[in-house]
């Protein structure tokens, strides 16, 4: 068997803090007739107060839901957050997790992302973790470092099992909102680093780890991304927002 067919392509749709419970069901049902694919594993990621209707509109099609966002214990005083069971008892499917977003307004560090996945899996919600470097960290030749520490560091401890299951989106945060991609060529090589990383923690299980690229995936440029031997999918930002964009996206191998 080839390691394409082994890893089967995963593109998600990051909505960040975009539609209410209502646009949200609209959405995902417009993508529901737009998505012809049946080769690439579909998910959307709303905001929490969207999930549920999210998980309704769902419904019937292969479309599936995740968060994105979680806490690392179950339940307890922790004012404004949400927990694994509460995700799972909605039909969360996947959860994204350290987000450079949640990184950069939330305080969010690899402990933490190491404590959340670990949380996810307990709860049987699978974890999109995301790395990635700044402009500062690029221009300074520090990407592998950077993107190398994230991945010891946050995604340490796991079983086989676990990095079976795991995707990692590989998210150079310069190219995240701005319309700069980052070549299909250099994204690749992080990818292949990231693997090789993994590699080094755990062995060859990680041929079946899905790791994503994200930052200005747009319809015009996802062929070229997922040509490439390590990309296995996208996490797609503002292109998620509408359907017709997302669609296209998706249905990429149909052009
Ligand atoms: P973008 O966002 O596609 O709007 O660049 C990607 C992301 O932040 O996940």
């Amino acid at each position: 068997m080839g390691v394409l067919t082994l890893r089967q392509p995963i593109i998600a749709g990051n909505w960040k803090m975009h539609k209410t419970s209502s646009e949200a069901h609209q959405l995902v049902s417009q993508l529901k007739s737009l998505i012809t694919t049946s080769s690439v594993e579909v998910v959307v990621c709303p905001p929490f107060t969207a999930l549920a209707e999210a998980v309704k509109a769902a419904n019937q099609s292969k479309i599936l839901v995740g968060a994105q966002n979680m806490f690392w214990e179950e339940k307890g005083a922790y004012t404004g957050e949400i927990s694994g069971p509460m995700l799972k008892e909605l039909g969360c499917t996947y959860v994204i997790i350290g987000h450079s977003e949640r990184r950069q307004y939330f305080g969010e560090t690899d402990a933490t992302v190491n404590k959340k996945v670990m949380a996810a899996y307990q709860n049987g919600i699978l974890p999109i973790v995301c790395v990635g470097e700044t402009l500062a960290d690029r221009e300074e030749k520090k990407t592998m470092e950077v993107v190398g520490q994230q991945v010891r560091e946050g995604l340490k401890g796991l079983d086989a099992d676990q990095v079976k299951k795991l995707v990692i989106a590989y998210e150079p945060v310069w190219a995240i909102g701005t319309g700069q991609t980052a070549t299909a060529s250099d994204a690749q090589e992080v990818i292949a680093f990231i693997r090789e990383i993994l590699r080094e923690m755990y062995g060859d299980v990680v041929q079946n780890t899905r790791i994503q690229y994200g930052g200005s995936v747009k319809p015009g440029n996802i062929s070229e991304l997922m040509a490439q031997p390590d990309i296995d999918g996208a996490l797609v930002g503002g292109a998620s927002l509408e359907a017709n964009s997302f669609a296209a996206i998706v249905n990429y191998n149909k052009e």
